[in-house]
């Protein structure tokens, strides 16, 4: 059985490459233009739930958006960004923010970066994960999940072509 820690549904959307990688604590490590829009899309009206490493990596809040920022620092502030101490105060923040205007979306994205995923992971309904088709070095992965309790509800393959990246994108939904 789910733990739940908000009515709300909480999505991770990730982009994962084939060893786990999605990061090297900084940055990005791969450019796949046909997955913004797809993130766009996943993210826009709802509420963000990310680390303070990965808000200070995109460089600004992200319009349209609650930019919910975990960090431990009792003096760290960014522009546009909503600073929490604990991951209960972040799902807060989230559903205040969604029950604040009738346009919002009720769903809570959990957006990175490794340490946010793992500690959110008990708690994912579901998973919008683009498959890299790549293995880089890097520092920041995305959690094991257990197969057993999550169905692959959809996958679409995007081979790589010479000059781009091939990946899948793929939805995993938590049994009920
Ligand atoms: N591929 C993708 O889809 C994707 C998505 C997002 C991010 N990323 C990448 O992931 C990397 C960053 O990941 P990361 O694991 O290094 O860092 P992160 O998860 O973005 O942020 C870690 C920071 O969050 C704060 N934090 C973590 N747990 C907390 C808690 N329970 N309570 C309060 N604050 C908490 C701490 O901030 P303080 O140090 O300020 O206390 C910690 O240093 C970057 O390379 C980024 O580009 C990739």
């Amino acid at each position: 059985m789910t733990d739940k820690i908000s009515r709300y549904p909480l999505v991770a959307v990730v982009a994962m490459a084939k060893n786990r990688v999605i990061g090297d604590g900084q940055q990005l490590l791969w450019h796949i233009p046909g997955d913004l829009p797809r993130v766009k899309s996943l993210t826009m009206g709802r509420p963000l739930i990310m680390g303070r490493r990965t808000f200070e990596s995109i460089g600004r809040a992200l319009p349209g958006r609650a930019n919910i920022v975990l960090t431990r620092q009792q003096d760290w502030s960014g522009e546009g960004a909503l600073c929490v101490s604990s991951a209960d105060d972040a799902i807060v923040a989230a559903e205040d923010w969604i029950s604040e205007a009738s346009d919002r979306i009720g769903e809570i994205v959990i957006f990175g970066g490794g340490e946010i995923y793992s500690a959110f992971m008990p708690y994912l309904d579901v998973i919008d994960l683009t498959e890299v088709d790549l293995s880089p070095d890097g520092a920041a992965l995305f959690p094991e999940w257990n197969d057993a309790e999550w169905t692959e509800v959809s996958r679409a393959h995007h081979p790589s072509t010479d000059s781009a990246i091939g990946f899948d994108l793929v939805r995993l939904e938590r049994h009920k």
